[in-house]
């Protein structure tokens, strides 16, 4: 059994949140798991509706010797859980746990009362979580030496990192007491990406604590909220939401595994699909210069694996400015663009060349990009010359980092993504001055107007710091992750 106790003296940081979701979260990964709350205010039971006045035996119970219980029986764990869900018990606590200081205060062996009753459960559990009160006393100190190791939640507000540094030297001290090798490692809780504070301290977080920082962060979520209110763990009230992928992600790392990074979409696309996507294509190009009504319905594809429109952030024909080729009716194209022979290259010269410019033209426009776009018969001719690309190739020439004349544009395909930001040597790492937009059906992509120079970049998808999985352009930082290059002439 492996014992992870959460502490922190800090009240409302997350602690009992992250014990109860963590826990679910690893039962609902198959991995039987005990829950022991080791607060009098015995929130974990309120937080997963066990109803308090039918809890007669709680872990206090079981940390008594003989003398101390009417019949001169003590009880094991296995007596006092309650069982949540499949390979979830709750051992369970409530106001008299508030005694143990007093009760034990002087005895031999107080310190390893919960460590001493766990084992009798070690073999029933691949997991144990141990909630802690919000105060560094016997009881935590006694889930200080049954555990392996600890993890401490810390809310990205100002007040927290001061405290946390505090918090740090009294583990240690402890640690040392214990006389084990007890790992210790910060979780950021309660983080609101939105807030410029939160991620000041997030960053504070990565330089102060980075060795011992979780690589997973638990976001603020109201879904968190209302589930304990519900008396759920959030695999159970929202196994969709935020929360719960947060949760899921810190039962994988600690299980071993990396954080799940945000889904790539899957880029197979079936041949039909392909071509209609192309057809799409060439009539949202088409819209930028004769307008969305002359163009008729085209099928939507499925959207998994779309090839990206032709679309650029903040793309629209300058007023009064005329194409430079003039497109024949669209319904020419449109009705023209199913036709397209199955020997044609999928995205070839044509529609490659034309994103391409789009790209690499400044100002970016569809007026640039209609100058170099040849005309639509002429797309739809076969070109047997050229050799069919694979879909990654095509992706790759697409999403990436591309300079213009007057910046840099980055562009990245997150089709779950709800938001995606850029932090970098260019604004100083902090994300929220440089989200990235999203262009339907085109992923995210954002330009910036950088002056020659070598730039290291991070992408945040969702709140994740990762690595632009467009840009192979690569280098460790001090954390041991990859941050992109970019080198701008
Ligand atoms: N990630 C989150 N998103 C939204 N709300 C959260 C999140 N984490 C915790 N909360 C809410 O913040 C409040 C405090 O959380 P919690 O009870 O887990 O903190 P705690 O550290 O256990 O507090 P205490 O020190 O009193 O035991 C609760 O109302 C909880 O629902
Ligand atoms: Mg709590």
């Amino acid at each position: 059994m492996r014992t992870v106790a959460i502490i922190n003296q800090k009240g409302g940081c997350g602690k009992t949140t992250t014990s109860i979701n963590l826990a679910a979260c690893l039962a609902r990964l198959g991995q039987k798991t005990l829950l022991v709350d080791m607060d009098p205010q015995g929130h974990c039971g309120t937080g997963l509706a066990v109803p308090e006045e039918q809890v007669e035996r709680t872990i206090y119970d079981a940390m008594l010797d003989p003398a101390d219980t009417r019949d001169g029986r003590v009880p094991k764990v296995s007596e006092v859980v309650w069982q949540i869900a499949t390979d979830f018990d709750l051992a369970p606590s409530n106001i008299r746990l508030a005694a143990f200081e007093q009760v034990f205060a002087g005895r031999p062996g107080r310190e390893d009362r919960l460590g001493n009753a766990l084992a009798s459960a070690k073999d029933q559990y691949k997991w144990c979580i141990i909630d802690c009160p919000p105060s560094v006393g016997l009881i935590t100190f006694n889930a200080l030496k049954a555990c392996d190791e600890v993890i401490v939640p810390v809310e990205t507000g100002y007040f927290s990192l001061h405290g946390l540094t505090k918090m740090m030297e009294t583990l240690d001290m402890l640690r040392e007491r214990t006389g084990k090798d007890i790992a210790v490692r910060v979780l950021p809780t309660l983080y609101d990406t939105r807030t410029k504070l939160a991620r000041e301290v997030l960053s504070e977080l990565r330089a102060k604590f980075k060795d011992h920082l979780m690589t997973s962060t638990v976001n603020f979520n109201t879904k968190l909220k209302e589930a304990a209110s519900f008396g759920q763990p959030i695999t159970e009230y929202d196994p969709g939401s935020k929360g719960y992928k947060d949760f899921a992600n810190l039962a994988r790392e600690l299980m071993g595994g990396r954080p799940a990074e945000p889904e790539i979409a899957p880029d197979k696309m079936s041949r039909p699909q392909e071509l209609v996507q192309r057809a799409r294509a060439l009539a949202q190009l088409a819209n930028y210069q004769f307008g969305k009504n002359a163009v008729p319905t085209i099928p939507a594809a499925p959207s998994a694996g779309q090839i990206p429109a032709v679309q650029m952030p903040g793309v629209q024909t300058p007023p009064g400015q005329m194409p430079a080729v003039q497109m024949p009716a669209m319904a020419t194209v449109a009705a023209s663009a199913p036709a397209i022979p199955a020997s044609a290259p999928l995205f070839g010269t044509g529609v490659q060349r034309i994103a391409a410019q789009a790209f690499a033209s400044a100002p970016v426009s569809a007026a640039a990009a209609a100058s170099v776009a040849p005309q639509p018969q002429q797309l739809l001719q076969p070109q047997q010359q050229q050799p069919v690309r694979t879909t990654e190739q095509k992706l790759a020439d697409f999403y990436g980092v591309k300079q213009t004349d007057d910046g840099v544009v980055f562009s990245a395909r997150f089709d779950q993504a709800r938001q995606v930001l850029i932090a970098g040597d260019f604004n100083n790492w902090t994300p929220a001055s440089t989200p990235m937009f999203r262009q339907p059906g085109a992923g995210w992509s954002m330009k910036l107007p950088l002056a020659p120079g070598r730039y290291r970049y991070r992408l945040v998808v969702d709140g994740k710091w990762q690595t632009d999985p467009h840009n192979q352009y690569v280098e460790t930082n001090q954390f041991g992750e990859m941050n992109n290059v970019v080198e701008v002439e």
